[in-house]
């Protein structure tokens, strides 16, 4: 299994590198709430291969995965960040981890599914709210798809 570890103050330039990358910039709005992204707690996987960055709150008994990538698919790298992250809530009492993908991300939905996550909820128009917020949400997704729609994920351990 890969190593995943807790981010250290080391690696904020590189974080804030893949969010600028790959999410267009350190914030991130989901379900009308804007997360600035590079300032959230964050598992880094292997060699600084993989990324995820989750939110906890005090009043919310779940933890909420903010963003996960996988600088080199399908290695294991994805699977490793959330079984670690699962094994770190564990370990606080914590046995729901919750996150929002968007309708074209086709390839997460099968990723996640096959991890246990079920669909939660369908938020129909939630992408093109949240491009209000953050005009450089791209209109065209993965595959060519528009990018409207906000898909909730569940998965509840233990
Ligand atoms: C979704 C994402 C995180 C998945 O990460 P990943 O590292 O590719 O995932 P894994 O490698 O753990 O698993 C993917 C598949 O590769 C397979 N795999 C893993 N290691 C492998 C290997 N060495 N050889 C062949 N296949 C392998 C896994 O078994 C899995 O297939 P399965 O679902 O049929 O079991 C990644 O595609 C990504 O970064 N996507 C872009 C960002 C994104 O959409 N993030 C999610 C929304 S927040």
């Amino acid at each position: 299994m890969i190593p995943v570890r807790s981010r250290n103050p080391d690696d904020q330039p590189w974080v804030e590198g893949v969010l600028l990358r790959l999410w267009g910039g350190r914030i991130i709005v989901v379900h009308g709430e804007a997360y600035d992204a590079g300032g959230l707690p964050a598992l880094v996987a292997g060699d600084c291969q993989g990324l995820a960055t989750f939110a906890l709150a005090d009043d919310r008994p779940y933890v909420e995965l903010i963003t996960l990538n996988a600088l080199v698919p399908r290695q294991g790298i994805g699977t490793a960040v959330v079984e670690a992250l699962a094994a770190k809530l564990a370990a606080r009492g914590i046995g729901e981890i919750r996150l929002t993908m968007t309708n074209d991300n086709i390839d997460a939905l099968r990723f996640y599914q096959r991890r246990g996550f079920r669909i939660a909820a369908l938020r129909r128009g939630a992408v093109d709210e949240a491009r209000r917020i953050k005009p450089s949400i791209p209109v065209i997704g993965n595959y060519g798809i528009p990018r409207h729609d906000e898909i909730e994920m569940v998965r509840v351990s233990g």
